[in-house]
């Protein structure tokens, strides 16, 4: 069939595109996979810039411009429609159980304990005070995307839902239409609109971010609902519906597109909602469901023109959908019908991601791929990825030449998209912190998908050598109980000195060598001793894992000179841990011929911890990688780039 502009993806964000372009006197047809499983409906509705703690100063901007937005938009869809799209600038909430050092940073007003008992009776014993964004507010996201879909019927749009699209046909640079469970579609333009299946369909950075939430409703005839704000806790927020249901979300899960609630996941958004909100202990549990969050590795959303003349983006909204709808569709149409792109959309260019290799995407369905910048830019990596060898630590082997932890990070769900950004397959965990449930450690161990990451236990907190044999072997049964049973790998850590965090080098020998003897791959952490290392290897350990600087200083490579005699001495892979602060350190580190790295605090400390993440990823593969390459020796004088011999001289 043919239509002047065809819409792929039938969530929110196609649907307010489709809209917006009818408005417009466009034809359009949006074709939908399953409308019941996009991502606007599994949302929670909250319209939370400032809540979400936008920083990035673009997608603040995009993100406050289509808040804006949204009180006109919704009155044109209920106007056009008939119907209520329970749109509530109700303020959110935002209580915390430790007061923050600086109030004047936050875009929030500061209420103490006292006043927050006045914008919300009833909270948890330890919230100490809590920001109020007065300008933040909700919309019932599942009445929104049925009132979109209406809106989209009565102006004429074409809506087709159960259609697959399997291939979109290129040619020079042109889409030329789009192959479907259904038939081919043609169209003049196209839009991008597939939210978490993007990738699917066009090698695009777009990953599925699984969210699980619940829904609970007052109990009894509700007269008064006793939740009149949205309340954003640190681990989980509260979005009460005039109706009497109050919708709890969400996980931030990197599980790909694994389906269904998971009795681990409820529990999370249970115990989080129940301590911040503890009425909510006896109300009635109504419903639970789950969404996957088109993800993308810097957060932001893909929006604009694309490498096809006729296919514009609007992907990759990540938590953001519901939110940035409006401006999407507002920007979207500005650009494709009257020609006018806005300068903002340059900061949401899908070529941001062409010079940054992202070995995982898959080529699926684009047999027609004509454009030559992008298969550049995937297509050779992994070439260039041929001249290194695997990491062998024990009977396991590694692509990932980056191994991180899970200590230090503001939130559960910034660590695991952190650890997804890091490309690591192996992340050291505290066994005693898990054991003990220590603070940030709740649910952590169930909180990372150990099908796809290697777990190395820690003995971190051990002081003597028998207390770090004994929590071996727990490590040791707990990353069998994760379902990793032939899982011996421990990272040894004998630390008597709570001050300075220096290991001790005659009880991490005594322990390694028995642990060696109870068949560990003990991966030691010791100070960079060259010595120390040589008697490590001797007594069979898997690796040796000389510290940089002191742990969690970020002060960078103070012990080069003795690392140097390690790698020149070892036979098993030389792990550099603690003390990277910065990408080039890690990059540094990895020229020296360290086999692998071990970070934690410089990626958990940075301001966005997963771009961070990935910052350090790239730096551990450019280090590898120019060490391998040779760099070229270092002259004392210049010497001119382009040779003197064989130039024409003037006759
Ligand atoms: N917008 C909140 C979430 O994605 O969980």
């Amino acid at each position: 069939m043919n239509t002047d502009i065809l819409i792929i993806g039938g969530g929110i964000i196609g649907l307010a595109c489709a809209v917006e372009l009818k408005l417009r006197g466009e034809n359009v047809t949006v074709l939908c996979r399953n409308f019941t499983e996009a991502a606007g409906h599994a949302a929670a509705g909250m319209l939370a810039p400032d809540a979400e703690n936008i920083a990035h100063e673009a997608m603040l901007t995009l993100s406050k411009r289509s808040l804006y937005l949204y009180p006109e938009w919704v009155g044109k869809l209920e106007e056009l429609t008939g119907l209520n799209t329970g749109y509530w600038p109700c303020g959110i909430v935002a209580p915390v159980s430790q007061k923050p050092s600086n109030h004047s940073q936050s875009p929030g007003y500061w209420l103490d304990k006292a006043t927050i008992e006045q914008y919300q009776q009833g909270l948890g014993s330890d919230i100490v005070g809590g920001w109020w964004y007065a300008e933040n507010g909700q919309v019932n996201n599942q009445a929104l995307i049925q009132v979109l879909r209406s809106a989209a019927e009565s102006l004429g749009i074409e809506f087709q839902d159960g259609v697959n699209v399997e291939a979109i046909l290129q040619q020079q640079s042109q889409i030329m239409g789009v192959q479907t469970n259904k038939g081919l579609f043609h169209a003049g333009h196209y839009i991008l609109a597939a939210g978490a299946w993007s990738n699917q369909l066009l090698p695009l950075p777009v990953r599925p971010c699984k969210g699980q939430m619940l829904r609970l409703r007052v109990p009894g005839i509700v007269q008064e609902i006793p939740l009149t704000r949205v309340l954003y806790g640190e681990n989980v927020y509260i979005v009460p519906r005039k109706d009497g249901s109050i919708i709890v979300g969400a996980t931030v899960e990197e599980v790909g597109f694994t389906p269904n609630n998971t009795a681990a996941g409820i529990q999370n958004l249970l115990n989080h909602c129940t301590r911040l909100y503890p009425s909510l202990a006896d109300y009635s549990l109504e419903e639970m469901w789950w969404g996957f969050r088109p993800a993308t590795p810097d957060e932001l959303p893909i929006l604009g023109e694309s490498y096809c003349q006729n296919l514009t983006m609007a992907t990759g909204h990540y938590r953001n959908g519901v939110l940035l709808a409006p401006v999407t569709a507002k920007l979207l149409a500005d650009l494709i019908v009257s020609q006018k792109p806005d300068p903002l959309l340059s900061h949401f260019h899908y070529s941001r991601f062409e010079h940054s290799p992202v070995p995982n995407i898959p080529f699926t369905h684009s047999a027609n791929f004509t454009d030559s910048k992008a298969n550049n830019s995937y297509l050779k990596f992994p070439e260039f990825n041929q001249i290194d060898s695997e990491l062998k630590i024990g009977h396991k082997v590694f692509h990932s030449r980056l191994m991180t932890g899970t200590g230090k990070y503001r939130s559960m769900g910034e660590m695991q998209a952190s650890i997804n950004a890091s490309g690591c397959q192996i992340v050291t965990v505290a066994v005693r912190r898990v054991q003990t449930n220590a603070p940030g450690h709740e649910g952590l161990a169930e909180s990372l998908d150990w099908g796809k990451i290697w777990m190395l236990p820690n003995t971190a907190g051990c002081q003597t050598a028998q207390e770090a044999i004994r929590v071996a072997r727990l490590g040791r049964e707990m990353a069998k109980l994760l379902g990793q049973e032939d899982n011996n790998f421990v990272k040894l850590e004998v630390i008597p000195d709570p001050k300075y965090l220096l290991p001790d080098p005659i009880g991490t020998l005594e322990a390694a060598e028995q642990l060696v003897k109870e068949g560990f791959a003990v991966l030691p952490y010791i100070n960079a001793d060259p010595i120390l290392a040589k008697r490590l290897e001797e007594v069979g350990c898997a690796t040796v894992m000389p510290l940089a600087a002191p742990i969690g200083s970020g002060q960078g490579l103070k012990t080069s000179a003795n690392i140097q005699i390690i790698i020149e001495n070892s036979k098993i892979p030389v792990v550099v841990d603690a003390g990277i602060g910065s990408p080039s350190e890690a990059a540094q580190a990895m020229e020296l011929g360290a086999d692998a790295l071990l970070i934690n605090s410089a990626i958990a400390l940075a301001q966005n911890a997963p771009a961070m993440a990935y910052a350090m990823k790239l730096a551990t593969a450019a280090g590898r990688m120019a060490y391998l390459s040779g760099r070229m020796p270092i002259k004392e004088y210049a010497s001119a780039s382009s040779p003197t011999t064989g130039t024409i001289t003037s006759l």
